[in-house]
């Protein structure tokens, strides 16, 4: 419920946490992609995977602090608040990104870890290995990797369209609560 004096959008760390992330989960994605495209241990992917494990690594150490912020910060009110059914679909698959953001992350790193491959984080340093080195194990979480990837790819579809449909088609609010500049027109 809006309050008076109380802004109608997501606070700078919000959004600074909420940008980032998405150009580092966008650029990972296409990386992922292609570089599963080439034949193992050839170059570039053996590169272009040492910089998708960093990026990734990076996500993973970003949520905790964005989901923390999340928690004490909580979210803007609406100008003009949606209907139960519409609030409650946004928040479903708000929740459902924030899940698939550790697992995915998470999964790629149990699948490098158990399968013995390095954990490097942008040249600088390596991550720990915390699970054994298991063939298993390691194609458990290829396996989960790949599922999980589907999955950010069909939940980020429809969160892009989602805004999409509120910015250009109903011309409301939404957009605006991300990036502010883009003020609701009423
Ligand atoms: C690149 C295109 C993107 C656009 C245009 C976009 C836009 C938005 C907008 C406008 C909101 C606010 C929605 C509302 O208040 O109801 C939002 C929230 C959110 N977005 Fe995105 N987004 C994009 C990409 C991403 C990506 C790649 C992710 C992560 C996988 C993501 C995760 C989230 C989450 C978790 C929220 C909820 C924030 C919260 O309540 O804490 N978004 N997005
Ligand atoms: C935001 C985080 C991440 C995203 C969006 C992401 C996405 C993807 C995608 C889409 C693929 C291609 C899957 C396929 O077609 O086989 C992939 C492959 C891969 N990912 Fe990730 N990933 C992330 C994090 C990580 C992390 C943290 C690691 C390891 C530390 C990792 C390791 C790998 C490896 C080794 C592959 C190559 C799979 C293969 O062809 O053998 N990923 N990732």
């Amino acid at each position: 419920m809006a309050r008076a004096g109380e802004p109608y959008h997501y606070d700078r760390t919000q959004r600074g946490f909420h940008w980032l992330m998405a150009a580092l989960i966008l650029v990972a994605l296409g990386i992922g992609i292609y570089a599963a495209w080439q034949v193992p241990g050839t170059s570039p992917r053996r590169e272009l995977l040492d910089l998708h494990k960093s990026i990734g690594l990076t996500v993973l150490l970003l949520l905790p602090l964005r989901l923390v912020y999340r928690l004490i910060a909580g979210e803007p009110a609406y100008r003009a608040p949606p209907s139960r059914s519409a609030h409650l679909a946004a928040k479903a698959a708000h929740a459902s990104l924030y899940a698939l953001m550790l697992l995915l992350p998470v999964s790629g790193y149990v699948y490098s870890a158990a399968g013995g491959y390095g954990l490097p984080w942008f040249g600088v340093l390596s991550f720990p290995r915390l699970v054994p080195v298991d063939k298993a194990l390691s194609l458990a979480g290829y396996a989960a990797h790949y599922w999980i990837a589907w999955g950010v790819g069909i939940v980020l579809g429809i969160h892009v369209l989602a805004v999409a449909w509120h910015a250009w088609i109903r011309r409301d609010e939404v957009m605006g609560r991300m990036w502010p500049r883009r003020a609701a027109r009423g």
